[in-house]
């Protein structure tokens, strides 16, 4: 789609960390090489999160975050949440009303969320952000890499039909270990 449409009006942003080999989780989800982190990184030191959510209008994840994050003690996020599923039926419970299920193609989400008055969305999770890439729907990636190799997992890129170029905007290296990468991608005209 060509800039200048309604897409392109949307900001579609990824804020992710990776391990330093490249993967987002280990192959059954685990990511407790990241929350390790937590024991060397001071008191407060979100790495900028707080400050990018303040800026994102809602969050759009796949099946596999939605049941990680399902996981956790409380749900973390007061913003609305769009999860992508073709196999969920149905949210249940307290979040029934915090989040919404979708079965369509991302651009058919940014539609939906255009509607509902958003202008940013956190695109969240190895598939579903593989997915917004390929559909040329990410404007802009900020990647913290954890400074720990973990051999195999699910990653955070994939097959892509062509190469996709991406300006580097910042690093930001943290004294604790995680460098944090800004990209902007770079749209072709
Ligand atoms: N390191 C980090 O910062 C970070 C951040 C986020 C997540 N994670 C981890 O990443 C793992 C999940 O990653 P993942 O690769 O499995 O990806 P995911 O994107 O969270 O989930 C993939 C699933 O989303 C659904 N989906 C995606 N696009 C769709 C579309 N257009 N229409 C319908 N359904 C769609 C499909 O669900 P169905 O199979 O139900 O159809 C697909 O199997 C979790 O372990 C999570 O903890 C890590």
């Amino acid at each position: 789609m060509p800039l200048g449409t309604e897409q392109s009006e949307m900001r579609c942003s990824v804020f992710i960390a990776t391990s330093l080999d490249g993967f987002i989780a280990r192959t059954d989800g685990n990511i407790d090489w990241l929350e390790q982190m937590g024991a060397v990184t001071p008191p407060g030191e979100d790495c900028g999160f707080a400050a990018y959510m303040a800026t994102v209008d809602a969050i759009v994840m796949g099946r596999g975050t939605f049941e990680k994050v399902c996981s956790f003690p409380k749900w973390p996020y007061e913003k609305p949440v769009y999860v992508l599923s073709a196999s969920l039926r149905q949210i249940d419970g307290a979040l029934a009303n915090r989040v919404s299920l979708l079965n369509v193609a991302p651009a058919e989400v940014i539609k939906r969320a255009r509607e509902e008055g958003c202008r940013h969305l956190y695109i969240d999770g190895g598939k579903t952000i593989q997915g917004f890439l390929k559909a040329g729907l990410i404007s802009d990636i900020t990647l913290s890499t954890i400074p720990t190799l973990i051999g195999t997992g699910i990653r955070l890129f994939g097959d892509i039909p062509a190469d996709i170029h991406l300006r580097l905007e910042s690093t930001t290296t943290y004294p604790f270990g995680i460098v944090q990468t800004k990209y902007r991608v770079i749209r072709e005209a």
